[in-house]
């Protein structure tokens, strides 16, 4: 996915050192409106994929989880919800996110089952075959190199531990392909200016989706990190798919 070091901040071509900067900045940018923007633009279906996740999981008695890319720890916080005897390590490379997160934890009160760390997920800092069950919700796109993020993911998992990945992705009708192109690149920028006074950033967000590899490769980059299985499930015609994998 990333070659002679180079890759993409949407569709430009970025050396692998800016990467992780650039996208640093975008979610400096976002973070205050992040939740807000995330309801208005999905028209509320994040939480239903999200909801979605979750029922992929398949959690021991005492699960341990690492979410990574947490941000406001929409997904920690369902994962608690379900399991009070959950620890969730909760974890992301951008400070102002993570502090959203934390307040979040601590004001709707499940902060005592969580561990908040700034970290990249591909390099993470945990010991091999620690977790039950990883998740990764709207982060995977943004990693400098996906293939070293994935492999991390797989060091860190138990034996039979899964993996559940949620990213935008490619719809399968092509009649439906063409209105969200229309919407990502005509609609979102504008929205983002109009709402957060941020259009650069929901650009971004409309390029690295595009970026992104399809339902199918990503399943393939999956299995060739050392994933025993791999399926994936489409929502809304695959604007958004969850890759659930088996260590
Ligand atoms: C779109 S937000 C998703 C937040 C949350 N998981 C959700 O689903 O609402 C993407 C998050 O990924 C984080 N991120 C980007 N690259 C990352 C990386 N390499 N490692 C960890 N987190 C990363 C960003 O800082 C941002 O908070």
């Amino acid at each position: 996915m990333e070659e002679n070091n180079k890759t993409h901040f949407g569709f430009e071509e970025v050396g692998l050192e800016e990467k992780q900067t650039k996208v640093k900045g975008v979610f400096d940018s976002v973070a205050e409106n992040y939740d807000f923007m995330n309801d208005l633009m999905s028209f509320g279906l994040h939480r239903l994929w999200k909801k979605a996740l979750l029922e992929l999981a398949e959690l021991p008695p005492h699960p341990s989880v690492l979410d990574i890319a947490s941000g406001t720890a929409d997904i920690p916080k369902l994962i608690i919800q379900s399991n009070q005897n959950t620890a969730v390590q909760v974890t992301d490379i951008n400070g102002s996110m993570l502090e959203l997160g934390r307040n979040r934890a601590i004001d709707e009160n499940f902060i005592s089952n969580c561990f908040f760390l700034t970290a990249s997920g591909e390099e993470l800092p945990y010991k091999d075959a620690t977790f039950d069950l990883i998740t990764v919700g709207f982060g995977l796109r943004n990693f400098t190199n996906k293939d070293k993020g994935i492999a991390e993911m797989l060091r860190c998992l138990k034996s039979n531990g899964v993996l559940l990945i949620l990213e935008f992705s490619k719809p399968t009708n092509s009649f439906i392909r063409k209105a969200y192109d229309w919407y990502s690149f005509n609609i979102l920028p504008k929205m983002g200016k109009f709402f957060a006074n941020d259009e650069k950033s929901y650009q971004y967000l409309a390029e690295s989706i595009r970026m992104h590899p399809d339902q199918e490769s990503l399943k393939m980059h999956i299995l060739a990190a050392g994933f025993s299985k791999c399926n994936f499930y489409n929502f809304q015609n695959g604007i958004v798919s969850i890759h659930k994998a088996i260590k």
